[in-house]
């Protein structure tokens, strides 16, 4: 898709698309369009109502976004646009945005737009392809305002939330560590980040001991994958952000196998999927921060091979932990990441972001990811600016008392408390005991909204979640 302003409809033909907020200063009786009108009675433009009318031989799609919509709400309100009304979109296409719109708005609706070319159905015989995925396809906006580069922005988004959604529901027999490590080295080259995988001998070498525990009993070779974008011509000196995602392709469990809910678990890569989609996203705009990413990305089958319930393994920080459960082994993964990066790149700010636990679905059901930071300027910042696009967090605690949950007879640390209370916290806390008191640590806890239902398909999917924030956060740093 790509943009082009126009400054009104003259010699235009096609479909009209336009969003009306209901207390616009618009009477809609009489203006709108030249000669033609929108009788309010039919039309007020209530949030999620529409009216179609013609305007002179084009079809014209008024969309009511109700009294004031926030960015999630616009965005989802275009995506179901260019979703249900495909077929009205096969035409030239203008979207008439009047002056009542911010810059932030443009970027939500046509971020929305272009979301709402995904289908589900991956691996139909039938392929139906949006008319929007056509790169020489033209938006036309109907503006007096200059919004062709929030206009653009929205359609960078939208690019890194699709990849996202592909990589997160595509099925764990294509998206293997591999496909993970492949895709990051096409995109870097594409974007303009650099890539290095380490494979299981490299990882070995490095003593990367609790990430290969984690990918022993799996046919699929474990992928660490290391991302490095320093922008261009950025005035020195440059911030620099870690970003580390949980990258497993799927979760059985191990040999502490899952009794319920294992359907879902390709999605235990959308942490690894929000990094990546982040790190496409943060190059594709060249935003002027260094960023260093580690996915760690394997599969935790159940083998002969795999790691056992009560093996003691050697993490690459050199503390040893006690495995109480195989299944709790996203924090087994990250705590190697996390080690390694602050050990090799030493980022002033560190995000991990992972489908880490049930118990934060428990806790704040769908609606919000849980957050834990020792500083409370990152919690503040990662918080507004998740409020600002709908990607809602909310603090939990890191206090010491909880750490007695982690703490093992045998070992350095223990992998589970073995009680099923406080998971999201005591998991935390495992993490937090290899951040080698970072000052500016995050962690995001997102298996309640990395993948979910909603209007746009019958069954659980990827939502994009953390894409957006990630890269907000490193842009308003
Ligand atoms: N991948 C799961 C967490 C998860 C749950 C992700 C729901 C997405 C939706 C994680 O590896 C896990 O199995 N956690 C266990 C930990 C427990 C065994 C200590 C959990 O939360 O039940
Ligand atoms: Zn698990
Ligand atoms: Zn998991």
């Amino acid at each position: 898709m790509k943009i082009k302003i126009i400054p009104d409809l003259e010699g235009f033909s096609g479909t009209i698309l336009i969003p009306i907020f209901e207390n616009e200063e618009v009477d809609r009786n009489t203006v709108i369009l030249e000669n033609t009108s929108v009788p309010s009675t039919l039309f007020s433009g209530k949030k999620d109502s529409t009216y179609a009318f013609q305007y002179k031989n084009n079809l014209c799609l008024a969309i009511g976004l109700g009294k004031q919509a926030d960015y999630k709400t616009i965005k989802t309100i275009f995506r179901r646009v260019a979703t249900k009304q495909q077929d009205l979109l096969n035409e030239d296409v203008a979207i008439v945005i009047s002056e009542n719109f911010s810059a932030t708005q443009v970027e939500a609706i046509i971020s929305g737009l272009l979301l709402g070319t995904y289908n589900l159905g991956h691996y139909k015989k039938e392929q139906k392809n949006h008319a929007f995925l056509n790169p020489n396809f033209i938006l036309n906006i109907v503006t007096t305002l200059n919004f062709k580069l929030a206009a653009e922005r929205g359609i960078k988004i939208a690019h890194a939330q699709l990849a996202n959604f592909h990589l997160v529901d595509l099925p764990p027999n294509t998206v293997t560590p591999k496909y993970l490590a492949n895709w990051a080295i096409e995109k870097g080259k594409q974007y303009g980040f650099d890539v290095v995988v380490l494979g299981h001998e490299d990882a070995k070498i490095a003593g990367l001991g609790a990430f290969l525990a984690v990918g022993k009993g799996s046919e699929q070779e474990p992928q660490f994958v290391i991302m490095k974008y320093v922008p261009k011509n950025a005035i020195q000196p440059l911030k620099h952000v870690g970003l580390v995602g949980k990258g497993i392709t799927f979760d059985t469990g191990g040999l502490n196998i899952k009794t319920a809910g294992m359907l879902h678990m390709k999605c235990d890569m959308a942490g690894g999927a929000a990094v990546f989609g982040a790190m496409q996203l943060i190059a594709d705009l060249q935003l002027p921060i260094k960023v260093t990413a580690i996915v760690p990305c394997a599969e935790n089958a159940v083998d002969a091979k795999s790691f056992l319930p009560s093996d003691v393994i050697k993490s690459y920080s050199g503390h040893s932990i006690e495995i109480i459960d195989t299944d709790a082994e996203g924090r087994l993964i990250l705590a190697d990441a996390l080690s390694y990066m602050i050990k090799n790149f030493n980022p002033e700010y560190l995000i991990d972001i992972a489908t880490l636990t049930g118990s934060s679905v428990g806790t704040f059901g769908y609606e919000c990811g849980a957050l834990f930071t020792n500083n409370s300027k990152i919690a503040e910042q990662l918080q507004v600016n998740g409020d600002a696009i709908g990607e809602r967090l909310w603090q939990l605690p890191l206090w010491d008392c909880y750490k007695s949950d982690i703490q093992s007879d045998i070992a350095d640390v223990k992998n589970y408390s073995g009680k099923a209370v406080a998971g999201a916290i005591s998991a935390a806390k495992f993490l937090e005991y290899f951040t080698n008191e970072h000052p500016a640590w995050a962690h995001l806890d997102i298996a309640g909204v990395a993948f979910g239902d909603d209007e746009f398909a019958k069954s659980k999917h990827a939502t994009g979640y953390g894409v957006h924030l990630l890269t907000l956060f490193v842009e308003n740093l």
